[in-house]
């Protein structure tokens, strides 16, 4: 969502701003907008539509200044439109927010604001606090501000009488910042500051961040300095850019084997799952009775896969909740349920809060995230990094990839944990993990057989995907995959339900993707499948190579999957699924990374 920068030093303000908001394009947003702080006093430019269009105003305007706030924004309080696009201005103060701020109308009245304000917008009414509260000292007024608003927030503030100093405070929200060769920069993302140094902090909540050329101070409420906890980017810079490739989300699909190892390799100890660096106590494994899994979109459908893996093999209950629903069933959540939240932002508020209220129930939290020191991993007791480096593309390949990996990690480490596997055992499970890297890139080798396949439903209105048990679960994510990025509609349906209603859907013209991995499904898997054709569909299956199929010829198109055990099967074929949506994608012209509506990271609940 809203994407924020900031920088202050001796460079053009305008020209980093600019570029630093196209990196933050992939957030999802409607409007952009610069301001500039200057010899000629503070400059604003902002528009509804893209970067590309502020970047023309800029060309037309010529606003000049070595400090600057810039924000990319999509719309929660007030339409799509020049005038609600930041920065905001009141007085002396201008600012870029992200967040939203739930008691905008109660502060309207106080500070008798009506008809006052330009825009429809909540950040503009904390724009006129600060100016109520501004009488030449930024901390006092940022503070008092604070204590009046409620909800969440990531400001960066300019004030008029205050030249190359940029002001920041933060509830929820997240602001990176970092001192550059002769400045220093902020930004809701570490991919806006890599461009400039590799050293950086995430801001804590609730303190006061004062950025001017050569200089970093922080403070927390109550006024009193603060240490700075520096961070280091541990990816290879280059992976924020396409390397190449059209779109992000085929760099990242391609990226998989790599990452996957990444992720496993450095957590086998001579064949034994281990997470000692991250100091997870087994304990936390061996004695929980439950476990809750707290997740959104694709990182949910991560969990799903947990949930079978754990279930099986542990044999304990699993819920995977959608976090945004969390709050509202009443969640039954206490000191013997293990909470695993997992996102890979780490700033998806509702997994963060929902996180939260587990925690204050008492429940052991670990959190699966990939971006170092965000907010869930920080309010988690323990965190497994995921090391897929950073996602650009809206739609979660290599992170969803990433997640699975650490959940079968996880489970070998509670199996060995609770003394539930022989060495053999253990050792079996564990040579055919570390086999997942070279797996993927067999299947990646044959991306142009897939990229023809997909042309099978280039042209389709609606798609069904049907399978059961592990294969269900990681069709729910292909399906969300096809839908975000090519914007057809599509089912993920587990295919024994299907004659209990959905079936009636199914006629010549419905293309049917079926996955069929599970020894112990197949063939009810593939009774299912002769339901669909019966009825006319056109069916695209994915299925073993291994596996021999008596009638293959009824098949509109079959792909052969290298084999693994069944339970790590979903790690190719997710691949397949992801490379499907993708092509699809491409070849209907669209713009693959960033879907239309969505963003990258939802901060707002
Ligand atoms: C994935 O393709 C989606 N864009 C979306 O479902 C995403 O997985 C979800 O918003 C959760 O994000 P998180 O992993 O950053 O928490």
């Amino acid at each position: 969502m809203c994407g924020i920068i900031g920088y202050t030093g001796r460079d053009n303000a305008k020209d980093i701003m600019l570029d630093a908001l196209e990196l933050l394009e992939y957030r999802g947003y409607d409007s952009a907008g610069i301001a500039l702080l200057g010899e000629d006093g503070t400059q604003i430019m902002k528009r509804a539509g893209r970067v590309n269009d502020l970047r023309n105003l800029c060309e037309e305007k010529k606003p000049v200044g070595n400090c600057g706030i810039g924000h990319t924004r999509w719309a929660t309080h007030g339409g799509v439109c020049d005038e609600n696009a930041h920065p905001h201005r009141f007085g002396k103060i201008t600012l870029i927010h992200n967040g939203i701020i739930e008691n905008y109308r109660e502060l309207t009245e106080k500070y008798e604001l009506e008809g006052k304000l330009v825009s429809e917008t909540d950040s503009e009414v904390v724009a006129a606090v600060l100016e109520h509260f501004y009488s030449g000292d930024p901390y006092s007024a940022i503070r008092r501000t604070v204590l009046k608003i409620k909800g969440t927030f990531a400001l960066a503030i300019m004030f008029d009488d205050q030249p190359g100093k940029i002001f920041a405070v933060r509830n929820v929200s997240p602001i990176v910042a970092a001192a550059t060769k002769d400045g220093a920069i902020l930004s809701s993302d570490v991919a806006a500051i890599v461009p400039f140094t590799t050293d950086y902090f995430v801001m804590p909540e609730f303190h006061v961040v004062c950025l001017s050329p050569g200089n970093i101070e922080m403070f927390d409420l109550s006024g009193d300095k603060a240490e700075i906890e520096w961070l280091k980017v541990d990816w290879d810079v280059s992976r924020s850019s396409k390397g190449g490739y059209p779109f992000f989300m085929e760099k990242e699909i391609m990226e998989q084997p790599q990452v996957i190892g990444e992720t496993i390799y450095p957590r086998m100890k001579e064949g034994i799952p281990d997470f000692s660096k991250e100091e997870i106590p087994d304990h936390i494994l061996a004695d929980c009775k439950r476990i809750c899994v707290i997740a959104c979109g694709t990182a949910m459908h991560a969990g799903l896969v947990g949930k079978s893996l754990i279930q099986a093999i542990i044999g304990i209950h699993v819920d995977v909740v959608m976090a945004s629903e969390f709050m509202y069933n009443d969640p039954v959540v206490d000191k013997n349920t293990l909470v695993i939240a997992i996102s890979q932002s780490g700033e998806t508020i509702d997994t963060l809060e929902a996180l939260k209220f587990a925690r204050k129930c008492g429940s052991p939290s670990i959190s699966i995230v990939n971006v170092k020191g965000a907010s869930i991993a920080r309010a988690s007791e323990y965190v497994i990094y995921t090391s897929a480096g950073p996602e650009i593309a809206v739609a979660s390949t290599k992170a969803y990839t990433t997640q699975l990996a650490v959940l079968y990690l996880l489970t070998a480490r509670m199996a060995m944990a609770r003394k539930l596997w022989s060495k053999q055992e253990l050792s079996e499970y564990m040579k055919e993990l570390s086999r997942v890297p070279e797996v993927m890139a067999k299947v990646l080798e044959k991306k142009e057989e897939i990229h023809r396949l997909a042309g099978s439903i280039l042209n389709a209105k609606d798609v069904f995907m049907i399978g059961r048990g592990l294969d269900y679960s990681i069709l729910l994510e292909g399906s969300l995959k096809l839908k975000e990025v090519s914007y057809i509609h599509s089912e993920a349906y587990a295919s024994g339900e299907l004659k209990h209603g959905t079936i009636a859907l199914i006629t010549e013209d419905t293309p049917v993707v079926a996955v069929v991995t599970q020894d112990k499904l197949k063939s009810k898997e593939l009774s299912n499948i002769r339901e669909v054709q019966s009825r006319g569909a056109r069916v695209l299956l994915l299925i073993k190579e291994n596996e021999k199929l008596e009638d293959d010829g009824r098949f509109a198109n079959v792909f052969r999957l290298p084999v693994m055990a069944d339970t790590f099967m979903v790690m190719p074929a997710s691949i397949v699924l992801q490379l499907i949506a993708y092509f699809v994608s491409l070849d209907k012209g669209l713009d693959v990374d960033k879907p239309r509506n969505l963003a990258k990271v939802v901060t707002v609940e």
